[in-house]
């Protein structure tokens, strides 16, 4: 269990929150922290940390479990947030919309700390069954959790594969608990992870949400569609869920994102849409000079009609119809030969045979930085399917699997890796 990007992206700050300066230490203002609190012992810690999320500017809003109240109280939790702690999965609303559910969308973040085993082979499983494990995946925010529980709970296979699952599968963080004496006076590895340490966890994952902050990042999307007639067209199965992911995950580290896209979305971001191959090109050409990376997702048509009819094609005209196709232009190729040194290029390779042979001739020959490479033959991912599994390979050598995933997740781990090739830039570039 790792807490990535903690060390990487509290920068100097990190010393401040672990020596217990948390008054000066003030990160977390605007973000909305959902504080969960499950039914272990370590419960009565959650007023303590509520506290120090809320000093460090975060507006806290807890949803403990029914557990979690047998160790500490709702009045006292929502006094030291000052907002409404929850607990009850059908009490009464005035509105139609009950209010937790709204903040589960807006939350920033989800916390759960302490975790206990339950809560966690819960949504390792996707059983919600009380209010915080419903909220938990009824959002979309970024999930922190905070193991507590006797050791042998923790070193429990199940305990175990319900972590991984939480942290490889559905990308969430966990703050690693501590080696000690735990509550039933066992000693070993299961003590909640400290009130400081939680703290500056969260911090710099909040942060490190920003760590693409003026980063221009191009993303295209879905599969082009090429004319045929005024009716027809020859197409592909890409859905764009992928290079959808992608932009989303690279907006919400503070990228500024243009989605050149064959599929209609609603964002933010500027959204560029485009139907052929040749429309992509224009766009990406015009756009790539004050781009500090490419993500090149979308499945470009290789051939088009060489004559598109004016007319509907009827099929009274003949028996048979017989259609001629020229080369479409290699985006992607094209813009690997006029890069400069500090732009990004990543491309995808979806591949029925050979894909790590197909895969690296291609990273080679279109001189991109990296290749996400995926195997189409493989059923229920891949295209129009909500997960994937990739390998990743480098134009330096890297290569890394990412198994079977939600695309959002893949996503989330191609920004990792493109904010670490984004470090190896600068730290290349030349100080003038
Ligand atoms: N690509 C592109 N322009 C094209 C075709 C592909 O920019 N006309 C990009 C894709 O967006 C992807 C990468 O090139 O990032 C690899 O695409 P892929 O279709 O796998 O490769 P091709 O070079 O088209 O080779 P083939 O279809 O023969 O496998």
């Amino acid at each position: 269990m790792k807490n990535k990007g903690q060390s990487k992206s509290l920068r100097g700050k990190d010393k401040k929150a672990n020596s217990g300066e948390l008054d000066n230490f003030v990160p977390l203002e605007n973000k909305t922290i959902l504080l969960g609190v499950a039914g272990g012992i370590a419960a009565y810690k959650a007023c303590d940390l509520a506290s120090a999320l809320r000093r460090a500017g975060a507006d806290v809003h807890v949803v403990m479990t029914p557990n979690a109240k047998e160790f500490v109280t709702q009045l006292s939790l929502t006094t030291i947030t000052r907002n409404q702690a929850h607990c009850e999965q059908f009490g009464q609303s005035d509105n139609w919309r009950p209010e937790h559910i709204e903040l589960a969308k807006k939350a920033d973040l989800i916390l759960i700390a302490p975790a206990t085993a339950d809560v966690i082979g819960k949504l390792a499983n996707g059983i919600c069954d009380d209010l915080l494990t419903t909220m938990v995946i009824a959002s979309q925010a970024k999930v922190m959790i905070a193991p507590a529980m006797n050791p042998t709970m923790l070193a429990h296979p199940a305990t175990q594969n319900n972590l991984e699952t939480l942290e490889n599968r559905f990308r969430y963080d966990i703050i690693p608990p501590e080696f000690g004496e735990v509550a039933c006076g066992d000693i070993g590895s299961g003590k909640m992870a400290s009130v400081e340490s939680i703290v500056a966890a969260v911090a710099a994952r909040l942060l490190a949400h920003g760590t693409l902050t003026g980063r221009q990042v191009m993303v295209t999307a879905g599969g082009t569609r090429e004319p045929i007639d005024p009716v027809r067209f020859i197409g592909n199965r890409s859905s764009g869920k992928m290079g959808i992911a992608m932009a989303d995950a690279l907006a919400g580290r503070g990228a500024e994102v243009i989605l050149v896209s064959t599929v209609q979305v609603n964002r933010s971001y500027q959204v560029i849409v485009v139907e052929t191959a040749h429309d992509m090109q224009e766009v990406v050409e015009s756009e790539f000079d004050t781009c500090d990376a490419l993500v090149m997702t979308a499945a470009v048509a290789d051939f088009r009609a060489l004559r598109v009819a004016n007319h509907k094609i009827k099929k009274t005209e003949s028996e048979d119809l017989v259609l001629e196709f020229t080369k479409n232009p290699d985006i992607i190729d094209l813009l690997g030969r006029v890069k400069r040194p500090d732009q990004i290029l990543i491309g995808f390779a979806a591949e029925s045979e050979e894909l790590l042979n197909n895969a690296a001739q291609k990273l080679k020959r279109k001189n991109l930085d990296m290749i996400v490479a995926n195997d189409i033959t493989v059923p229920d991912i891949g295209f129009g399917s909500d997960d994937n599994a990739v390998i990743i390979l480098g134009a330096d050598g890297s290569r890394e699997n990412l198994q079977r995933m939600p695309k959002r997740a893949i996503a989330e781990h191609l920004c990792d890796v493109l904010e670490g090739m984004f470090i190896e830039l600068e730290a290349k570039t030349p100080v003038v």
